[in-house]
């Protein structure tokens, strides 16, 4: 459906109010519009002429369209649609699905602002996902089934531009880190004269656990072998993208694993990081180790016993086993034999039923598999697709356990009592000889913690997560760091990084 509404040639950069019921509209339906200062800052720097034609492919209530007459606008909600016609005089708003819109069209734009929908891959599925990835494929960009939706938004956005045209973007600030983010600064710098992120430490929408950052490509038809990196404490309105910054090579770029994150720190620490990287005596912890996730239930709470239960069913001993339940357990720094004590003593559910699927299951067990609780775990999905269902798959004893999601960085302890370990942490089981004592006194070097911090990815609200590939990757050495200033100069780097990720 297209609306055609009428042109009264709004001024350029007029104020855009924004009332009280926009702001509840906007929490209640979890759609964030773009702060003012931020529409203003990429409107005046991709309108060149008053006669640029701009596309605004997620156009939201128009807070972008707005401050343009000669604007397009595409957006899939029919009440964000009215409330543009009502607010946007003169701009030609398509309600409906942005990628079947761009399929379509014949026309060519001058510029392109906006904000794109952040809609994560679980939810970005269907008719619409097959459409962006079939666009995005003719242009020579593959994004996995993994990618979230801006960035098929900004390369079909690119796409649409006349050549010499320009965009500015809101992005999350996974741009910086996500592996489906680097197909998206590929296919801009061999689409554009020049690209620029710039990274914003305070927060552009104070409301979301997200950061967000910005996107500035210019001189569509072009290519570049660099992407122009600029960090800010804070951002406020500017007619151009701040100067300054850093000419991120693409070759540089790629050693960093395809992530800008690493240049958020000093040009010295990462010399360091790369030094060690390159000395033979570093070791990479996926060389001395295998780091996976822990066993998967289905039904934590029905497999996981406390000692007053396993009483009161008459459970035998045997088809019972100590678990490391969650990342919490690891905060002392050991899981020994008094460790779980504490935990039996205090009665914790840390008790995993342990049956194989050859198992005799004894009358207690059996009873308590047919229980209202037992017949409730084995709806779960996981249970169903597994025979027998009360089986759990892949239960192992490890080396040591290593946190994924962490604050102040991930704990690795070793494996002291024969646990078992949950999805809730990574097991660690030893490849190559070195010790899990010699491991975790190379964990307290601050090269870990940088690296930690550089491999692994901020989640928000100020956690960190380390994936098994990622924690893989975590560097270690006890003698590449040699003087105290190189050490400062690396702790200095992982407070950066902590601060880049909100953990004070
Ligand atoms: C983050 S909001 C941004 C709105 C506006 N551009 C702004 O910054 O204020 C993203 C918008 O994209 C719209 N949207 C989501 N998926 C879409 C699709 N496939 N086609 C068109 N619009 C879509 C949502 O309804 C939402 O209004």
């Amino acid at each position: 459906m297209k609306i055609r509404v009428p042109n009264n040639s709004a001024p350029l950069f007029d104020d855009v109010a924004v009332s009280n019921d926009d702001v509840s509209r906007e929490k209640a339906t979890g759609a964030y519009y773009t702060p003012d200062a931020v529409v203003r800052s990429l409107i005046s720097w991709a309108l060149r002429r008053p006669t640029d034609r701009l596309l605004d492919p997620s156009c939201g209530d128009g807070r972008f369209l707005s401050v343009h007459s000669n604007s397009v606008g595409v957006e899939q909600e029919p009440s964000a649609c009215k409330i543009v016609h009502e607010r946007v005089p003169g701009s030609l708003i398509h309600q409906g699905d942005f990628f079947s819109w761009a399929s379509r069209t014949q026309e060519r734009f001058d510029c392109a602002a906006g904000n794109p929908p952040f809609i994560r891959y679980q939810r970005f599925t269907g008719e619409v996902r097959e459409a962006a990835q079939r666009l995005c494929e003719k242009h020579g960009a593959f994004f996995s089934s993994l990618s979230s939706s801006w960035a098929p938004f900004l390369v079909v956005t690119a796409s649409l531009l006349k050549p010499g045209g320009r965009m500015a973007f809101v992005v999350p600030a996974e741009i910086g880190h996500a592996p489906y983010a680097a197909p998206v600064l590929e296919y801009m710098t061999k689409q554009f004269d020049c690209v620029q992120v710039i990274a914003v430490l305070n927060k552009l929408f104070p409301e979301l656990s997200e950061d967000c950052w910005l996107l500035y490509a210019d001189g569509f038809g072009g290519s570049t072998r660099e992407v122009r990196f600029t960090p800010l404490e804070h951002f406020s309105f500017c007619a151009r993208p701040p100067r300054g910054g850093l000419a991120v090579s693409l070759a540089e770029w790629k050693q960093w694993n395809g992530r800008l994150r690493p240049f958020l720190v000093s040009a010295e620490a990462r010399e360091l990081y790369s030094i060690a990287a390159d000395s033979r005596r570093t070791r990479r912890l996926g060389d001395i180790a295998r780091v996976g996730i822990g066993y998967v239930t289905g039904a934590n709470d029905f497999f996981h016993l406390r000692p007053s239960t396993v009483d009161r069913l008459g459970v035998p001993r045997n088809l019972l086993h100590p678990a490391v339940r969650n990342g919490k357990s690891l905060a002392n720094g050991c899981v020994d034999q008094a460790c779980v004590k504490s935990w039996l003593a205090a009665d914790e559910p840390i008790m995993l039923l342990r049956l194989s699927p050859e198992s005799e299951v004894p009358a207690p067990v059996r009873r308590y598999l047919d229980s209202p609780a037992g017949r409730d775990a084995r709806k779960t999905y996981k249970c169903r697709n597994r025979n027998p269902w009360y089986a759990v798959p892949d239960v192992t004893v490890p080396d040591g356990f290593l946190s994924y999601m962490s604050g102040d960085g991930p704990k690795l302890v070793s494996n002291g009592a024969g646990c078992v370990g949950t999805n809730s942490v990574h097991v660690v089981h030893l490849t190559n000889g070195i010790g899990m004592d010699r491991l975790m006194k190379l964990w307290t070097e601050p090269l870990t913690a940088l690296s930690c911090e550089i491999e692994g990815h901020p989640l928000g609200g100020g956690m960190l997560k380390l994936e098994p590939r990622e924690a893989a990757r975590v560097m270690l050495s006890d003698t590449a760091i040699r003087t105290d200033k190189d050490r400062e100069t690396i702790e200095d780097a992982v407070v950066a990084l902590k601060r880049w990720r909100h953990y004070v």
